[in-house]
């Protein structure tokens, strides 16, 4: 069942979308070789539970923390742990909260000082095939058209491996809704997507190879390569001419420029398309 939101729910929903990024931002302002996950993850939780909020992830079918935080060879779903993070080390957080009975639910991929070129790249392939996944998210166009545009420019102009395990999906009440939104697809296919349809896009882009596998923790995907992948989610309402996205980048780079381990090179191979006027 799809459910379409009223205005009064979407701004419970932009509330709540908000709050996911000001908690992304203050985990930015943390972020630095010698943190462990778990303590990023109790200073989101601490963040959420101040802003009389509740953590989405915690307990969802068994989940154990507030956020996901997957590093490096991590794709998603990562179990924030006694891990120290390093140098050069790429650190994707998921996050989602419940607030006023709507979830917001939104991620992003920081890199730990010096990173090599070729990961920095992915990082900022993976943000702009959000952004040209966003793009279509219009009225009147279909599913399949944000998954093409987000498989198209990562696999085929880029090389990169698309994760298909994983999707992105509708949101509301609950943390996940129906549609699916994959991130690889074809063109013209899929639901039609109508005005007031909430739906979260999350590409998952490998360096190496699509594959994935599961760890023995029955939650962290891993790349069977080992390589590196990356992770960006914005949750968006669907309007008529162009996508009003819901969470909010803006406050997240601003707490990633202003930290000085945190390494924003990638940010000049990011090309944010134009959200045109359909
Ligand atoms: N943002 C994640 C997603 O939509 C949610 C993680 S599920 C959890 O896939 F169980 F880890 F919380
Ligand atoms: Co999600």
């Amino acid at each position: 069942m799809i459910i379409y939101k009223s205005e009064n729910e979407i701004d419970a929903i932009r509330e709540s979308a908000r709050l996911v990024s000001l908690t992304l931002a203050e985990i930015a302002y943390h972020l630095r070789p010698g943190i462990t996950t778990l303590e990023i993850d109790a200073i989101a939780e601490d963040f959420i539970l101040k802003h009389k909020a509740i953590p989405s992830f915690k307990h969802y079918q068994g989940y154990p923390a507030s956020t996901c935080i997957s590093v490096n060879d991590r794709v998603v779903h990562g179990i924030p742990n006694d891990y120290v993070l390093q140098e050069g080390d790429i650190v994707s957080v998921d996050c989602g909260v419940l607030l006023n009975g709507f979830h917001g639910d939104s991620a992003y991929t920081f890199a730990l000082g010096k990173v090599s070129d070729e990961v920095l790249a992915l990082m900022a392939a993976t943000k702009t095939a959000l952004y040209l996944g966003v793009a279509k998210a219009v009225a009147g166009n279909r599913i399949g058209d944000i998954s093409y545009a987000i498989q198209h420019y990562t696999e085929k102009e880029r090389g990169y491996g698309v994760v298909r395990e994983l999707v992105g999906h509708g949101l509301g009440r609950d943390l996940h809704e129906e549609p699916q939104v994959p991130n690889y697809g074809n063109r013209g296919t899929g639901m039609v997507l109508r005005e007031g349809l909430v739906i979260a896009i999350e590409p998952m882009i490998n360096l190496g190879s699509r594959k994935i596998r599961y760890l023995d923790d029955g939650w962290t995907v891993v790349t069977q390569d080992h390589k590196p992948s990356a992770h960006y989610e914005h949750t968006l309402v669907i309007r008529k001419k162009r996508p009003e996205i819901l969470s909010d980048f803006a406050v997240v780079e601003q707490a990633e420029q202003s930290n000085p381990a945190l390494n924003t090179a990638y940010y000049r191979w990011v090309e944010i398309p134009e959200l045109i006027e359909h």
